[in-house]
């Protein structure tokens, strides 16, 4: 048996997908499996067909490892593989629409509004702009409606702060989610699915020295200090878990994801975010949760290999 491993591509986050990559497929290879790191590029497709992996594992991040695209294809040559199935990765991937869907299901998640950059066409950037604050409020959270590893996100604020917030998250996609700010504890949930069905492991807390998790502070060692298990009472810390859990199951994701939330000062959850295909790198927070649970980051892997072609 063995294992093609899928990293790089062509989104933005090519870097911390070939990061990702490399340590899960040392991973795989140190549990025993055998393993070919493939970078996804023109010459991906008649590679993946005349090869024909046993299994695949995907490291890419960003649109085409994430939005369904890889995975179609994967389907279609009927190669099985570890993760999100199409249906999923189509739901998950857009920001606002796995909002809508688990706030649909009664989860708490930050107030929000979406735009199109259309909309500043249409009605003039101003307008716009007053309208957000007058709905959100100050600080409000700007993101690329779809998107990974912070690039293009920010926290605003000051109203005149937002002109140049809009434009850094539009480089990076073509509409723009903006959240009220919910001031707490930020805190990452790996949920995967076992025997058992899906099981969230110890939430990790997020403490960037900066006060901002951005793209530096994700990737920098050193930069961030993560508590593991987060410093939160056990009731929060099942609300935690549960909230991880439910969003999993609602969005119909399989094998792996991380669910990003926040604490308020009353102990309330709010999901921030699910990632379908979450950062395997030396800093990201999977592998922390993994091995932090006494768990080898390897063996998990492995094991999800072996469902995927069960
Ligand atoms: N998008 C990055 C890889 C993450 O979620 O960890
Ligand atoms: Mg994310």
């Amino acid at each position: 048996r063995w294992v093609a491993v899928l990293a790089g591509g062509l989104s933005h986050e090519r870097d911390v997908s070939l990061r990702s990559g490399r340590r899960v497929s040392a991973a795989l290879r140190s549990a025993g499996v055998v393993v070919e790191e493939w970078d996804a590029d023109a010459s991906l497709l008649p590679r993946l067909r005349e090869s024909r992996p046993d299994a695949v594992v995907i490291a890419l991040h960003g649109g085409e490892g994430e939005n369904g695209s890889i995975q179609t294809v994967l389907e279609l040559l009927g190669i099985p593989y570890v993760g999100a199935d199409v249906n999923a990765c189509r739901r998950g991937w857009d920001k606002p629409s796995a909002k809508a869907e688990l706030a649909r299901a009664g989860l708490l998640t930050p107030d929000w509004v979406v735009l199109p950059h259309s909309t500043f066409r249409e009605l003039g950037a101003q307008p716009v702009l007053d309208a957000m604050v007058e709905r959100l409020g100050l600080p409000m959270m700007l993101k690329p409606h779809q998107g990974g590893s912070a690039l293009g996100a920010q926290v605003v604020r000051e109203a005149g702060e937002l002109p140049t917030a809009m434009v850094g998250c539009l480089a990076y996609s073509d509409a723009v989610l903006a959240e009220k700010y919910v001031d707490g504890v930020e805190v990452a949930v790996t949920v995967i699915d076992g025997p058992d069905g899906p099981t969230a492991l110890p939430a990790v807390e997020i403490a960037p020295e900066s006060g901002v998790y951005d793209y530096t502070a994700r990737y920098t060692a050193g930069l961030t200090t993560f508590h593991t298990p987060a410093r939160l009472g056990a009731e929060t810390a099942a609300a935690v878990a549960d909230l991880a859990v439910s969003a999993h199951r609602l969005l119909g994701l399989r094998d792996v994801s991380r669910t990003d939330a926040v604490v308020d000062a009353d102990g309330a959850v709010h999901f921030l975010e699910v990632n379908l295909s979450p950062g395997l790198t030396e800093t990201s927070l999977v592998p922390m949760a993994i091995e932090a649970a006494g768990l080898s980051f390897g063996e998990i892997y492995a094991g999800l290999v072996e469902r995927a072609v069960a």
